[in-house]
């Protein structure tokens, strides 16, 4: 029963996309099982290069089933858009399907997650504006609309017409802005409903099924551990569980099926948005990590800060997922580094501690406490096997999977599909 759940494990954009890309080659099923259109999933295969928001990462194998899973949030305009670049580039999406009960994103979502940033002016969350935090309101709320409600027109009106008035009520009552039109939402959405309907459906029932069969299955993880409502940097996080235990609830498996649990870590530290960051560093290394690793954002182009490997963080990210195996990815941009830090602890209020707060609060006021290694200051992009690694950067990766309590099965020395090092099969 080969069934692997790729976990972000940092603050997002940990190279997911990359690495469920390489793995999808044995996969017979991909599926995306949180977050929604403010993930971006960087490929980068013989096909070219993608950024993709909602399709999984394993489209480009002609063997592989992609699934879009009830526990993402789904903006019909952008999925549809995502097809017709993929079709532009010869990517076939005929292999594409949607759980029946992946929640819609409406336009009303965008609108109000829009507003409350704004009216949270210092505090922002710096979301990413699409509408992802209040979907998945709606979704708790029990006032939300699902995709398998755009396969009856009339089902589509009735959940419509209840949720847009009490949405145009607060826009226009408590914000003061402009109601939205009922006709012209459902009019777009029906639109919607004509294109995606032959891709919606009960994917429980197929992934059933690939059980049965013993068929292998790949579940991606969008955003990271930290953006977490439970275990992340809260409030200051995302809205849906990018946790190994989603993995379960937003593909519709059990936990026992679930074999594999890898929880992806760059070889440094970033983050998009607002938030505690104990290891950003706002100086000229920061920069240069920035510049080396073309750190900006896939989906809003804003520059990631970015830091020293947080361990602190890690070991959290470890305990609450289980990880069985890791990958280390963008080992490469550290290559022309004299001198590498990893995180070992948080000075705070006098004291030293190794385990990460619940409390924003508290870890804005954290000092890192640093161990430095040096750094090998050679070119790893062509090594695929890890002897061939200079030995500075097999002890770097080797403190890395001590501190976390983990082994690592893959290490990610660039960008491109190939451009892997594989310590141990994951299928
Ligand atoms: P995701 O959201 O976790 O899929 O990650 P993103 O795609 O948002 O960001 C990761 C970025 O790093 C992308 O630009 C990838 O092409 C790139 N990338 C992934 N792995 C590596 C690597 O090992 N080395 C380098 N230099 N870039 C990588
Ligand atoms: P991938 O899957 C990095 C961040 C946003 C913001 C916070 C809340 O590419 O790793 P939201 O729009 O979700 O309500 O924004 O979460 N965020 C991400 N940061 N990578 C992502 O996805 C992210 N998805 C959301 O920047 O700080
Ligand atoms: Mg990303």
């Amino acid at each position: 029963m080969p069934v692997a759940a790729v976990i972000g494990a940092q603050w997002g954009d940990e190279g997911k996309g990359k690495i469920v890309d390489m793995l999808a080659e044995k996969a017979r099923y991909v599926v995306r099982f949180s977050g929604g259109d403010n993930a971006g999933h960087t490929v980068v295969n013989p096909l070219g290069e993608f950024k993709l928001r909602l399709t999984p990462s394993g489209i480009f194998y002609p063997s592989t089933i992609s699934i879009i899973g009830n526990g993402v949030v789904l903006n019909p305009a952008v999925l549809l858009s995502e097809i017709e670049e993929l079709n532009s580039r010869k990517v076939d999406t005929s292999r594409l399907y949607i759980s029946d009960r992946a929640h819609l994103i409406m336009p009303y979502h965008i609108v109000i997650d829009g507003i409350e940033e704004d009216s949270l002016g210092d505090k922002a969350i710096g979301t990413t504006r699409k509408g992802i935090g209040p979907a998945y309101v709606d979704k708790v709320a029990r006032t939300g609309i699902r995709a398998g409600d755009l396969l009856d027109k009339e089902v589509l009106r009735e959940r419509l017409t209840p949720a847009l008035e009490h949405k145009n009520k607060i826009i226009t009552k408590v914000f003061g802005k402009k109601a939205l039109s009922f006709d012209e939402i459902y009019s777009q959405y029906c639109e919607y409903a004509d294109r995606l309907s032959p891709l919606i459906c009960d994917t429980t029932v197929m992934l059933a099924a690939a059980l049965d069969r013993n068929e292998s299955i790949l579940l991606e993880g969008a955003q990271g551990v930290l953006l977490d409502p439970d275990f992340g940097t809260y409030p200051y996080g995302t809205s849906s569980s990018p946790m190994a235990g989603n993995a379960c609830l937003g593909s519709g498996l059990g936990p026992n099926q679930i074999n594999h649990f890898l929880g992806v870590f760059k070889a440094f530290q970033t983050r998009v948005g607002a938030g505690p960051m104990p290891t950003e560093l706002k100086d000229e290394i920061g920069d240069a990590i920035r510049e080396y690793g073309q750190e900006y954002g896939t989906v809003t182009r804003r520059p990631r800060r970015c830091g020293w490997f947080d361990a602190v963080a890690a070991r959290l990210s470890k305990r609450v997922n289980g990880f069985t195996s890791v990958a280390i990815t963008r080992l490469d941009v550290l290559d022309k580094l004299a001198r590498i830090k990893i995180c070992t602890g948080y000075k705070v209020n006098g004291e030293t501690i190794e385990n990460f707060p619940a409390s924003s609060a508290i870890l804005e006021k954290c000092q890192p406490v640093y161990e430095e290694l040096p750094g090998w200051e050679k070119p790893t992009g062509n090594i695929r096997i890890y002897k061939e690694l200079p030995p500075k950067a097999q002890r770097y990766v080797k403190r890395l999977e001590e501190i976390i309590g983990c082994p690592s099965s893959l290490i990610s020395v660039g960008k491109r599909r190939e451009q892997t090092i594989v310590r141990k099969s994951i299928f």
